[in-house]
């Protein structure tokens, strides 16, 4: 019954320790090539690898990322669970990059580094947090965590999801009325959603324009969710002020790319959180353990919905 780590080595010792220390009698494994791959049970991977097929007794298929669009499920059996990252480590690393990316936003800092680049020093008027509204898109994990963290400024806000939710100091939506009422009052909209075959190019020129004139995208998504053309139009004619883009599609993009240099756009290559290793081994020992008691693993995947 062997688990088969398989990325970079740093983060396989971290495991490797965790697995010695808290799981003994699960062997671990992080080199594929000696292991018997009749005995790999679980795996641990960014991607699928090609070789899949040969770990004929794999029960848990574990996504190293929160998300797992980079997944492809039909070459995964039909009986292996699909089980992507929930942990503590990667939660509080988004609570961080949004909260850094919405006071940002909130407090004009790309037009602040404009004026910085041109030797200008004067003020823009500023709204008090009560009076800005922000609009979280996805309520997962990370979109409520993200929302817990952002409470103290005293921000109005607001979520959306596919299915009904209530969330204390939250105006919580759903559906496509829901989403229309939430985007013409954000200030500032957040996106957390998975890529799924929905949101492949949500954040378009037709969604920006139901945003209020001067309203500003942290997007820390996955990059085909937005669709560059339309942002740049968006910032351009002034009908968004301003972006935090912390994904995009291609990873990294050409140079030359308009997003590199644009004085409206603030760029981060694709850090707004990173699983990290002592949580997240904890958080899937504790999923065997739950699995071999019977139980379903947190952070189950339904292939169906696609996250
Ligand atoms: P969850 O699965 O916990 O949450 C997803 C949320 O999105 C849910 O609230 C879900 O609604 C909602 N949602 C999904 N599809 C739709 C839809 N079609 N319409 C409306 N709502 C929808 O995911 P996480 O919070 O863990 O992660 C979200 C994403 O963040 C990941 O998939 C990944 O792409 C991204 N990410 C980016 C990182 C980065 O560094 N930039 C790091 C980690 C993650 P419901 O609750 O009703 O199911
Ligand atoms: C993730 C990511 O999905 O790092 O965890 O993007």
């Amino acid at each position: 019954m062997t688990f088969l780590f398989n990325s970079d080595a740093r983060r396989g010792a971290v495991f490797a320790e965790a697995f010695a220390r808290e799981l003994p009698e699960v062997p671990f494994a992080m080199d594929p090539a000696t292991v018997d791959p009749d005995a790999v049970r679980y795996l641990i991977t960014w991607t699928v690898p090609q070789d899949l097929a040969r770990y004929r007794n794999l029960e848990i298929l574990f996504s190293l990322g929160a998300g797992v669009d980079q997944f492809r499920f039909d070459v995964v059996a039909a009986n292996v669970k699909v089980v992507r990252m929930i942990e503590e480590g990667i939660v509080r690393m988004m609570q961080e990059y949004v909260t850094l990316s919405v006071l940002a936003l909130h407090r004009n800092l790309p037009a602040y580094l404009g004026q910085q680049r041109a030797g200008e020093w004067h003020d823009i008027p500023q709204l008090p947090a009560a009076s800005r509204r922000i609009g979280v898109l996805g309520l997962g994990q990370l979109g409520q965590a993200v929302l817990d963290r952002l409470k103290p400024f005293g921000f109005q806000l607001a979520g959306w999801s596919r299915s009904p939710k209530q969330i204390e100091g939250v105006a919580c939506h759903h559906g496509e009325l829901g989403l229309k009422q939430m985007l013409a009052a954000s200030d500032i909209l957040v996106c957390l959603l998975p890529l799924t075959d929905e949101t492949r190019g949500f954040l378009n020129a037709d969604l920006f324009a139901r945003l209020p004139k001067g309203a500003a995208l942290v997007h820390t998504g996955r990059g085909p969710q937005l669709h560059h053309e339309g942002l740049l139009a968006a910032l351009d004619s002034g009908h968004l002020s301003s972006a935090m883009i912390d994904v995009t599609d291609p990873e990294p993009l050409p140079a030359g790319h308009p997003f590199w240099s644009h004085p409206k756009i603030i760029l981060t290559p694709h850090v707004a959180s990173v699983t990290q290793p002592v949580t997240a081994a904890r958080a899937v020992i504790d999923n065997i353990r739950r699995h071999r008691a019977g139980l379903d693993p947190i952070g189950l995947v339904d292939r169906l919905r696609g996250y």
